[in-house]
């Protein structure tokens, strides 16, 4: 199961909210992010945030993303997923089919074709796609860390991040069974309860899958 959404829109805290209840349905969870959680991933984090005096070129940015997501795959999803934990990870391969794919330019399709080379097997059933207008959510991102304290691509102009969004409502139309739309305004208590609708189900059939 995977969060996506552009910048501030408050997946950090869904996260954690929903692990919350994953835990109290009795599933063993497993919580995870991208890019991060190994020790490439943490460099590879730092490469791509920094804000530099020359940015990495879309094509290099993917390939530092993929491989993040080759040794996260291998080395932390995978191994979760065999010890039968349920797998919550914060951002993952549409995270590139829609940044670098759609909002960068180098096409979705393409991306796809490499997410699928490094990932294998190892596909979300349900990805939540937490939507707010980007103006609203970088507003909310610099409230929290200051505009200095925002990264390379939070720092990225408004166009940017509306074409992000255009990307992710083009991803989830793409794959609508898979990706569903989460409006993200409104108190964190709200949006929770607007994403645990859409997970109980999917929860529900899992654990019939099962039995
Ligand atoms: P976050 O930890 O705040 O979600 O930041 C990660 C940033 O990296 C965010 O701006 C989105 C970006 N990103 C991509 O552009 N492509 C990717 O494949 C991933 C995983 C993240």
């Amino acid at each position: 199961m995977t969060m996506e959404g552009g910048e501030g829109v408050g997946k950090t805290t869904q996260m954690r909210m929903l692990e919350r209840r994953i835990k109290a349905a009795g599933f063993e969870v497993f919580i995870t992010r991208e890019p991060g959680d190994t020790l490439l991933g943490t460099e590879i984090r730092r490469m791509v945030s920094e804000v530099k005096d020359e940015s990495p070129c879309p094509e290099a940015e993917l390939l530092l993303y993929l491989a993040d997501r080759a040794e996260h795959v291998r080395k932390v999803i995978r191994p979760a997923l065999k010890k039968g934990k349920l797998v919550l990870c914060d951002r993952f391969a549409d995270s590139s089919e829609v940044y670098q794919g759609r909002a960068r330019g180098l096409g979705a399709e393409k991306v796809r074709e490499l997410n699928k080379w490094v990932c294998g097997d190892v596909w979300p059933d349900l990805t939540l796609f937490l939507d707010m207008d980007p103006g609203e959510g970088l507003t909310r991102a610099s409230q929290r860390q200051g505009w200095l304290g925002l990264d390379r691509l939070e720092q990225e102009g408004v166009t940017f991040h509306q074409a992000v969004r255009k990307g992710f409502v083009e991803q989830a139309a793409a794959d609508a069974s898979r990706i569903k739309i989460v409006p993200a305004q409104g108190k964190a208590e709200e949006v929770a309860e607007r994403i645990w609708t859409l997970v109980k189900p999917v929860l529900q059939k899992w654990k019939n899958s099962e039995a």
